[in-house]
């Protein structure tokens, strides 16, 4: 699924269509989880959510914190609260703090449920969709989270496919669709960054150009994981070109072609590949100062 929605190239009409499913889907729901990447909370989220839930209680989930540096998604996680907005740290790969998503999102909603209650619903039950742009993980939530309930369901005669509904609790039912969201197009910031975690296809970048791009990043940072993987311990990152320090990487790794030269195209692919699959560490690429680089 996530290779197909990579490849998604978001062009108006489709995304005017988009936008109208999701609000079809938003008057079914009384909340909103929003699927963020821990490692890019800026760059993976769609500019224009706030209109399309308008005030719809929503709750942040921080997603793949497995790949993020947990001081920086703490930083998030605060300064998320500071906005009364309640996050939550996830793994849908392993399934880390799923089961917290229960409480937080009955806690979201706890305003509407008093107010339910007030007017005499005993044990009113609320619902919630599931929003995100490709790639950050909403398969992978839907399937940990509904679970067994999800096969039980769709296994069910005269059950069609779309809008099923899963009990998460007593009090909660998501909505089995998730919204795709679309990413911000219009900074070459943003646009790198999902392209350095691989959530956007990576055929509409040079490789190279890429890997320097996130090279001036790392360099800069200087993450422990990149320093010990690349054996950079005496290398001055400071004062080093981060072409010569792709090529550098590439020495190291033996990538020479004929005549002895660094194959930087092979290590600008492999310098990607490590990153997205936090080979260089745990490393977040945005922080709640506004610092993006
Ligand atoms: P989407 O529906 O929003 O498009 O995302 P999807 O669930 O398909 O997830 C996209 C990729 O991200 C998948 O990897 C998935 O395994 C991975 N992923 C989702 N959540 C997490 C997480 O919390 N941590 C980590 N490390 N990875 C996560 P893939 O390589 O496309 O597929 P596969 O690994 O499942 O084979």
């Amino acid at each position: 699924m996530s290779n197909n929605q990579q490849t998604i190239q978001w062009f108006p009409g489709h995304m005017t269509k988009t936008k109208r499913q999701i609000q079809a889907n938003l008057k079914l729901v009384d909340a909103v989880a929003e699927i963020i990447d821990a490692r890019i909370p800026v760059s993976s989220r769609n500019p224009d959510l706030n209109k399309l839930i308008q005030n719809k209680p929503r709750i942040i989930l921080m997603n793949k914190c497995d790949m993020a540096n947990q001081t920086a998604t703490k930083m998030w996680i605060n300064h998320y609260a500071k906005q009364g907005i309640t996050a939550l740290a996830v793994d849908c790969k392993s399934g880390r703090n799923l089961n917290r998503f229960p409480a937080a999102a009955e806690s979201v909603l706890k305003e509407k449920t008093d107010r339910l209650k007030a007017k005499g619903m005993k044990n009113p039950t609320l619902r919630i969709m599931i929003v995100g742009i490709p790639n950050v993980g909403k398969s992978s939530f839907i399937n940990k989270t509904a679970g067994q309930n999800r096969a039980k369901a769709e296994d069910r005669p005269g059950v069609t496919r779309g809008n099923q509904w899963f009990t998460i609790s007593k009090t909660l039912e998501m909505l089995d669709t998730p919204g795709v969201l679309w990413p911000r197009f219009d900074d070459k910031t943003v646009g790198e960054h999902l392209a350095f975690t691989g959530a956007v296809n990576d055929r509409v970048y040079d490789n190279e150009l890429l890997a320097v791009r996130l090279l001036d990043f790392l360099k800069d940072l200087k993450p422990e994981g990149f320093i010990s993987r690349f054996k950079l311990e005496n290398t001055d990152l400071d004062g080093i070109e981060s072409y010569e320090l792709l090529n550098l990487i590439g020495k190291k790794r033996g990538m020479l072609v004929s005549g002895g030269e660094i194959d930087t195209g092979r290590a600008a692919i492999m310098l990607l590949d490590e990153f997205r699959a936090a080979k260089l560490g745990r490393i977040t690429l945005e922080m709640p100062n506004g610092d993006l680089k």
